[in-house]
């Protein structure tokens, strides 16, 4: 596996890539590797030629009293895992490389950024769509690969890679999850003893609201009612929202119809936040 640090290292050698006719899937990551991102470099590698995976703690996409300095690093780790992986490429450029100053443009994208995750977090998804922008332009992929986990992550790239007509094509891995449910995190490793028994709700509330639908439960507010019931149980969980938006435009629905619903919770364990999602089917 080449380690690569360099802007200019790395849009060389993908294009050498390229010239050899082989195809390129990238997995973007902030690192802290666990197996959810294991997952999508399986992904990577099963549908492409050479896997590029990315570790940048991208400074851009955490807002000023958020937690860029205490995100979790452990580069000799990530790189036996990425090894093991079988990555061709760990690209892992620090933020000056990045970033030279003065830096002074940005990808955004519309409401949608705003709402959710972007409503709690304003400049979260300017950065994300930033620092993924620049990312494909250097590892020039042919196939990208994110995680449904980050539901609204996913759905921005998407329309930034449709909007700005990025030849590529985007693949997403489903959540992978410990023995009891709980979403892989790098931020799972901030949850105290007593948070990390209680965080496992998220997704015992999503599979209760999931077996409500499939039992033909179409009332909205009876599902919101048992999701809230499971998390605020014997917990001091802080909900930040709770809601059902149609996959299809990322906009909160108002009747539970049509092809499937996605349920997104983001829920404070202490000062953790947590997120997950499901994408529920309605036929
Ligand atoms: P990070 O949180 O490191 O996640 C990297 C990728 O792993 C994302 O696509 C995310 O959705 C996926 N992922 C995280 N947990 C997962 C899980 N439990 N199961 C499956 N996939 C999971 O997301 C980011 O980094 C950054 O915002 C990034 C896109 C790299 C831009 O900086």
């Amino acid at each position: 596996m080449e380690i690569l640090r360099t802007v200019r290292e790395m849009q060389e050698r993908a294009e050498q890539v390229r010239l050899a006719g082989k195809k390129i899937a990238v997995v973007p990551t902030m690192g802290a590797l666990h197996e959810g991102h294991m997952s999508l470099l399986s992904l990577a590698r099963a549908n492409s030629d050479f896997v590029i995976l990315t570790i940048f703690v991208n400074p851009t996409q955490f807002g000023p009293q958020e937690d860029f300095e205490q995100y979790p690093r452990d580069f000799k780790r990530d790189e036996h895992l990425a090894q093991d992986a079988d990555a061709d490429v760990l690209f892992y450029p620090d933020v000056e490389e990045i970033y030279p100053p003065p830096f002074l443009t940005y990808v955004v994208t519309g409401e949608v950024a705003e709402v959710f995750e972007g409503e709690i977090r304003p400049t979260h998804f300017s950065g994300v769509t930033t620092i993924v922008a620049k990312l494909f332009h250097l590892t020039k992929p042919h196939v990208a690969v994110f995680g449904q986990k980050d539901a609204q992550q996913l759905f921005i790239i998407r329309k930034m890679v449709q909007d700005l007509n990025f030849d590529i094509e985007l693949l997403a891995g489903p959540i992978i999850r410990e023995g009891d449910g709980l979403a892989k995190s790098s931020r799972n490793a901030y949850l105290g003893e007593t948070e990390r028994k209680n965080a496992p709700a998220l997704y015992q509330s999503l599979k209760a609201a999931a077996d409500l639908i499939k039992k033909g439960e179409r009332d909205l507010q009876v599902v919101r009612d048992a999701i809230t019931a499971i998390l605020t149980a014997g917990s001091p969980a802080q909900i930040d929202y709770v809601a059902f938006v149609d996959p299809s435009n990322f906009k909160n629905v108002d009747k539970l119809e049509g092809k499937e619903v996605l349920v997104l919770l983001a829920v404070r364990f202490g000062s953790t936040r947590l997120i997950d999602n499901m994408i529920v089917p309605l036929e």
